[in-house]
């Protein structure tokens, strides 16, 4: 029955967390995966969320499905936070919000949507982007093609090349776009971009779909929505899936949401109507306790500020680990530029190493990155950064 089926390569970053585990090598680092480790290394739990699950567990109660577009307190919660609680686009009832299973639920229902309601469309990623990103919309049956973005000589963006490309893009092609802290490149577009490409997404009446997982790591949560928010004010019509992933430490509960922001009240009732029956073939309803927790965490006069701080001090600490690496890779190697790992925003920094210097540096010296050369700079800290920089100076000075 299933001698056909072809064997599975295994994700690139899933196999590279494998890979670490097994690494007997005690002074092994990780940087592969984005996830935030605290500075002696551990996932952390943040104390808003456990005074979050404490009193859910108080609470009690029953635990019945949850509708297909999640809990209302949630879903309300995750609009305010990505538009602001004022937004005249929530008062006018042209935000549908649902409560789905991580951001990759809300990115894969979203897609599914798309191929029923624009099934001529294709979808167009940055240059480069999320491995995922590309499968997930693949396996909705879109064309997934590349937007011009990361310039590898200036380490910037290829903004005018981007623009060039969307302006020859047909009607209705839809645009994934990273909202802040683009994964793997740590680049993002300024707010004088973005409000030089809105425009360009109107006049041409392209979709709009960001990924947001990463809010708060670059600049502040208000500062890292500010393209939801220009979309949003600019009257687009746009996609945008969120998560909370990251910024609570929750991995596993699978915290995100997508929300559609429409022309109108109208529009966004239909836009629910069919991503709840989107969810219903997918997966039926959400989790409980990702609503629980999302809904107290955000809601709450005293987890709301306590979660805020949290969520500083990880940004903070990320900054922290890219001053330190920089400090010592200039001292290792001094006369290169460095520069980016100080400009670039969120988890990743684009190192520029090859793929034979990310193999190198795995396997002689314990150092684990996609061979992107993308590395996850929230795995560094005080103890390990020293010989990380070490070892990346030994690969990027000597010819492997
Ligand atoms: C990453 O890019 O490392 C994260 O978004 C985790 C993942 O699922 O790949």
């Amino acid at each position: 029955m299933f001698q056909h089926v072809q064997p599975y390569a295994g994700d690139p970053i899933f196999a590279l967390v494998d890979a670490f585990h097994a690494d007997p090598r005690p002074q092994k680092v990780n940087l592969s995966i984005g996830i935030y480790f605290d500075e002696q290394g551990r996932l952390p739990v943040l104390p808003s969320v456990q005074l979050a699950e404490q009193r859910i567990l108080a609470e009690g109660g029953p635990k019945p499905y949850l509708a297909m577009e999640g809990d209302a307190a949630a879903r309300r919660e995750v609009a305010a936070l990505l538009l602001g609680r004022d937004h005249a686009a929530i008062a006018a009832g042209r935000v549908a919000t649902i409560q789905t299973v991580g951001s990759s639920g809300g990115l894969k229902v979203g897609a599914d949507f798309l191929k029923a309601w624009l099934p001529g469309s294709a979808v167009w990623v940055s240059d480069p982007t999320w491995d995922n990103h590309r499968s997930m919309f693949e396996g909705s049956g879109f064309q997934v093609n590349p937007y011009p973005y990361y310039d590898a000589k200036t380490g910037g963006v290829r903004f005018d090349d981007l623009l060039a490309t969307m302006r020859s893009l047909p009607q209705r092609s839809i645009v994934l776009l990273h909202a802040c802290c683009h994964n793997p490149t740590g680049v993002d577009l300024s707010r004088a971009q973005w409000d030089a490409l809105i425009p360009v997404l109107r006049e041409r009446e392209l979709l709009p779909y960001l990924d947001l997982a990463y809010q708060g790591f670059g600049d502040g949560i208000v500062e890292d929505a500010y393209a939801v928010r220009a979309l949003a004010n600019a009257g687009l019509t746009f996609f945008v899936a969120n998560s909370f992933s990251k910024s609570m430490s929750v991995y596993g509960e699978r915290c995100g949401a997508l929300s559609a922001v429409c022309a109108d009240k109208a529009e966004a009732d239909l836009v629910m109507g069919q991503l709840r029956f989107t969810v219903r073939r997918l997966y039926s309803s959400p989790a409980i306790h990702a609503a629980k927790i999302v809904s107290h965490v955000l809601a709450d006069a005293d987890l709301r500020p306590l979660w805020e701080a949290e969520l500083a001090a990880m940004r903070e600490r990320i900054a922290a680990m890219r001053r330190a690496l920089h400090a010592r890779l200039v001292t290792l190697l001094p006369g290169r530029d460095f520069n980016y790992f100080l400009t670039q925003r969120g988890m990743f920094s684009y190192t520029g190493l090859s793929a034979a210097q990310v193999d190198r540096l795995r396997e002689e010296h314990a150092v684990y990155l996609i061979r992107s050369g993308r590395i996850c700079v929230a795995g560094l800290n005080n103890d390990n950064v020293g010989r990380t920089a070490e070892a990346m100076a030994a690969v990027i000075g000597t010819p492997g």
